[in-house]
């Protein structure tokens, strides 16, 4: 399996995860003349898609998560947002801890395994999306980082719940195209207090999720809001929500911007560590992260045309790439490690 640009879609190819659209099938696993939804597909304003053809039969990229799992974690959280925006305060907070549990107990963490925490997303979709992805990423670095079940779960709470606050935002500060004015980030800003003070009157959310509600915006160098607070008066599971917000809304395509690969998104988290984030989360977690996941289409440094094909275990910059085509662009399917040409590097990131 490959991932690939919608706009680059062959006749070969063969769709190899199925996509949804508001919970229902748009597209199934297996089908075939792909290439003939390619204009639908872009309007619905799905960019990449999973394919299989004969540069990928034996490559294979491990789920994060179960698509049902997604799909299930998604609703829940778009309920959610409904029940706060209608300031109803019967949250359904079972089916989220259901949800939760879920996905803690499907994410396989073992040190042979670099984690792909990039998962395809539609630009319509985004919030639910995103709060579902930030929760697998906190509960993905509490993992990293040896936390106890109890500390996972509150972390995965507090990163499904970090932006519920928007709920209670007007839509058309939430969903403008353009960029906010200052009065309108003002208002967006308060967000993570509007979140807080909800959760507050709910005892059955833990203090630690709700600290991660409250904080994630806070920064290490005293920059971020609403407080200001600097270096380790935020606490741990916040500045965990940090890293796994930015991240997250890095690697996922917005109105106004692409998505930035995952070594881009690695690299601006390293390069604004003591600044931004904090620096002993991040050099615990960065050695478990692919920087280039299974099946991403990229170029290297010698013209040739690949895809990664697998990771090598503690250099999570230096895969096995299965090259498809030579500088000239003609055929030529060989492997590479990475590991063993040090000279080569990958140069542009297609997928
Ligand atoms: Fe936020």
């Amino acid at each position: 399996m490959r991932l690939v640009l919608t706009e680059n879609l062959k006749e070969d190819m063969k769709l190899a995860k199925a996509i949804y659209d508001n919970g229902k099938i748009l597209l199934n696993k297996d089908v075939k003349n792909l290439y003939k939804y390619k204009e639908r597909l872009l309007e619905l304003g799905i960019n990449n898609l999973y394919v299989e053809d004969k540069y990928s039969f034996d490559i294979e990229i491990t789920p994060t998560i179960k698509d049902s799992t997604r799909r299930r974690g998604k609703k829940v959280i778009e309920n959610t947002f409904k029940k706060i925006s209608d300031s109803f305060l019967n949250l359904d907070v079972k089916e989220l801890k259901g949800v939760i549990e879920e996905i803690s107990s499907e994410l396989i963490l073992n040190d042979d395994v670099l984690l792909n925490l990039v998962s395809l997303k539609k630009t319509s979709d985004y919030t639910y999306e995103h709060c579902l992805n930030v929760s697998v990423i906190c509960i993905s670095i509490g993992k990293m980082l040896g936390f106890s079940q109890e500390e996972i779960f509150k972390l995965g709470m507090g990163g499904m719940l970090h932006d519920t606050g928007k709920a209670l935002i007007p839509e058309e500060i939430l969903n403008k195209p353009d960029s906010l004015t200052d009065f309108e980030y003002t208002i967006m800003k308060n967000h993570s207090e509007l979140g807080f003070e909800f959760l507050q009157t709910l005892d059955s959310i833990s203090p630690l999720s709700r600290i991660m509600v409250l904080s994630h915006h806070e920064r290490v160098d005293g920059s971020g809001y609403p407080r200001g607070t600097v270096g380790n008066d935020i606490h741990e599971f916040a500045k965990i929500a940090a890293i796994a917000d930015v991240f997250d809304a890095l690697s996922s395509d917005r109105v106004y911007r692409d998505k930035m690969p995952t070594h881009k998104v690695l690299e601006y988290i390293m390069n604004n560590t003591e600044t931004l984030f904090d620096y002993q989360i991040v050099k615990k977690i960065l050695p478990k992260i692919s920087f280039y996941p299974n099946g991403s289409e990229i170029i290297l440094s010698t013209g040739e045309r690949g895809i990664i094909k697998e990771q090598n275990t503690g250099f999570p910059t230096r895969p096995i790439v299965r090259i498809i085509a030579d500088a000239e662009g003609n055929e030529d399917i060989r492997e590479l490690d990475l590991l063993k040409h040090m000279n080569i590097v990958i140069s542009e990131v297609i997928t």
